[in-house]
């Protein structure tokens, strides 16, 4: 990545966080760290920070308290974050079902990172993880399948749709820089 033209963009985003949103595997959490980096800007997980904050892993957040108290904590957190400009959001895959929420990531620039569903999935189905109870003891295929039914339409509401195959981070985020960078001189 050329560096001066990054220094570019970086100075064209005015300090606008941007915001990965996408469904679950898609790779926000890990890209958001890279995309940080490159931009020289801060970075926050969403879901890391809600277990920082309860002291709790998601998947017990839901189970003690059920699904609509995260999305309620979800908010309150997405509303402090808007508060810091230059940082990087990687959102849970749900952050999208609030229109409340989209009032708060509008004030950033919005990425949907459009994840291949069978290489999703099949990631999905190796690493079960406790941040991910909406697919807890299901067929993930049907699941996952399901949920983006009901969300697609939604993820498509973003400033910038990044399609996303087998590449690895640092490939995604340059992609990213690539879009911003187009979206920025339109
Ligand atoms: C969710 C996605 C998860 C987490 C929670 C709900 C969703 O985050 O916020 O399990 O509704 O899609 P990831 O997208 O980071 O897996």
């Amino acid at each position: 990545m050329e560096r001066n033209s990054t220094n570019g963009l970086i100075k064209e985003l005015r300090g606008r966080s941007i915001f990965l949103i996408g469904m679950m595997g898609s790779g926000k959490s890990s890209t958001g760290p890279v995309l940080a980096e490159i931009l020289k800007y801060k970075y926050v997980d969403l879901d890391e920070l809600i277990e920082k904050l309860t002291k709790k892993t998601i998947d017990k957040i839901f189970i003690e308290e059920g699904e609509k108290y995260f999305r309620d904590l979800e908010t309150q957190c997405l509303q402090e974050i808007i508060k810091f400009p230059s940082t990087v959001v990687s959102t849970g895959g749900g952050v999208v079902l609030k229109k409340e929420n989209w009032g708060f990531l509008r004030q950033g620039i919005v990425v949907w990172l459009d994840i291949n569903q069978q290489v999703v999935i099949e990631r999905l189905d190796q690493t079960k993880s406790d941040s991910r109870p909406l697919l807890k003891g299901k067929n993930v295929k049907l699941m996952y399948q399901e949920i983006l039914e009901i969300r697609k339409d939604i993820y498509a509401q973003a400033d910038l749709r990044v399609e996303i195959n087998n590449e690895g981070v640092k490939s995604i985020a340059e992609k990213i820089i690539r879009a911003l960078k187009e979206k920025i001189k339109n």
